[in-house]
C-alpha cells in the first residue's frame, strides 16, 4: 500500500492529481483567490492586446480551475498540461480543442498565436530550472508582438524565517496535517469505499537555492479511518526575487512590466506573499 516517495518534476500524477480539485474546493479562500486570478489575467490580456476576447494559452492548466472561468468570461483560451489525469478532467469540462495534452516547453501552436501565455496556480515554482528556461523560450515564440507572459509564485516567508528549518537532507520539520476532507461518494472509483483524504507535509528549506523542499503524503481512508492508499512525493517549490527574475529574462529580450502583490497591490510591496509578474518585450 505504501510506496517510496517519488521525486516530482512538477507534473501531477497519482493521488496528487486525483485529489487536486477536491482539496482546492475545500480551501478557505478558494473562490476569492480563483476569481481574483481570473479577473487579473483576462484584464491584463485585454489591455495588452486591445482585444475584448484575447487569445490566452494557460500553461499547466491542470483540471481547468482557471481555464473554465477564463472561457466563461469571454477569453479565447486554450489550456495545456502534460499530466494525463489532469488534462482528462479539463477535456471533460471544455472539450478536446480547448484542452490539449502537451508539455509547456514544446507546444503544437504557431508562432505569435497568443496575446497572453499564463501560468497561474504556482506552476512554475514546481518545474526544474531547465524547464523554466525552456518555457520562457517557447512562450516568447508563441507571443504576438504586444503579447505578455504572466505567472505567479509565493515567497515562503514563514519557512524563510523559521530558524529550525535547514537544507540538511535528514533534517525535516515535524509532519503537519495541512488538509483533511470528506470525499463525495464515488469520487475515487478504484477505491469504492474511500471516505476521506488527508494531505500531510514536512519541509526543509535551501535558502541559497531559494527552494522549499516538501515531503508530501496523500492518504485516502475508509469510514472507519483505515488507510486504503498512501502516496508520498518530494516536491521542490522554487521562489523568485524580482531582481533575479529580471536578470533571467533579459537574455530573452523580456522585461517585467508589472509586479503585482496578492492580486491586488500594484506595485507589490514587501508585505505581499503571492507575487505575479506581467512580462513583455
Ligand atoms: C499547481 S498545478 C496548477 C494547475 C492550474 N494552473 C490551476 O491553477 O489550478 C500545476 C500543473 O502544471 C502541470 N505541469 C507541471 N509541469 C509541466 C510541464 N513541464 N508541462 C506541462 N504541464 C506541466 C501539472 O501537471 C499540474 O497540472
Amino acid at each position: 500500500m505504501t510506496t517510496l516517495p517519488y521525486h516530482s518534476d512538477g507534473i501531477y500524477r497519482g493521488l496528487e492529481a486525483a485529489l487536486y480539485d477536491l482539496f482546492w474546493e475545500n480551501a478557505d479562500d478558494d473562490s476569492e483567490m480563483t476569481a481574483a486570478t481570473v479577473d487579473f489575467l483576462i484584464e491584463a490580456a485585454r489591455i495588452a492586446s486591445g482585444n475584448d476576447s484575447p487569445r490566452i494559452l494557460e500553461a499547466g492548466c491542470g483540471s481547468g480551475r482557471i481555464l473554465v472561468p477564463l472561457l466563461e468570461k469571454g477569453a479565447d483560451a486554450v489550456g495545456i498540461d502534460e499530466s494525463a489525469p489532469m488534462i482528462q478532467k479539463a477535456i471533460a469540462s471544455v472539450g478536446a480543442e480547448r484542452a490539449i495534452k502537451s508539455s509547456i516547453t514544446t507546444t503544437p501552436f504557431d508562432a505569435r498565436s497568443f496575446d497572453a501565455v499564463v501560468a497561474p496556480g504556482f506552476t512554475l515554482m514546481l518545474v526544474p530550472d531547465r524547464v523554466f528556461d525552456a518555457f520562457i523560450v517557447e512562450a516568447s515564440r508563441l507571443l504576438a508582438p504586444s503579447g505578455i507572459i504572466i505567472f505567479d509564485w509565493f515567497i515562503p516567508w514563514d519557512e524563510i524565517a523559521d530558524d529550525s528549518l535547514t537544507a540538511d537532507e535528514d533534517d525535516w520539520s515535524p509532519w503537519q496535517e495541512s488538509k483533511a476532507i470528506e470525499l463525495p461518494n464515488g469520487t475515487l472509483f478504484e477505491l469504492p469505499t474511500a471516505h476521506s483524504a488527508t494531505y500531510e507535509q514536512r519541509s526543509r528549506i535551501d535558502r541559497l537555492r531559494q527552494i522549499v523542499i516538501r515531503n508530501q503524503r496523500f492518504t485516502v481512508k475508509d469510514k472507519s479511518g483505515k488507510p486504503l492508499a498512501t502516496e508520498e512525493s518530494i516536491q521542490n517549490q522554487r521562489w523568485f526575487f524580482p531582481a533575479e527574475l529580471t536578470a533571467r529574462l533579459a537574455p530573452h529580450g523580456l522585461v517585467i512590466r508589472d509586479l503585482v502583490g496578492d492580486y491586488e497591490d500594484n506595485p507589490a510591496g514587501d508585505w505581499n506573499t503571492v507575487l505575479t509578474a506581467v512580462i513583455g518585450r
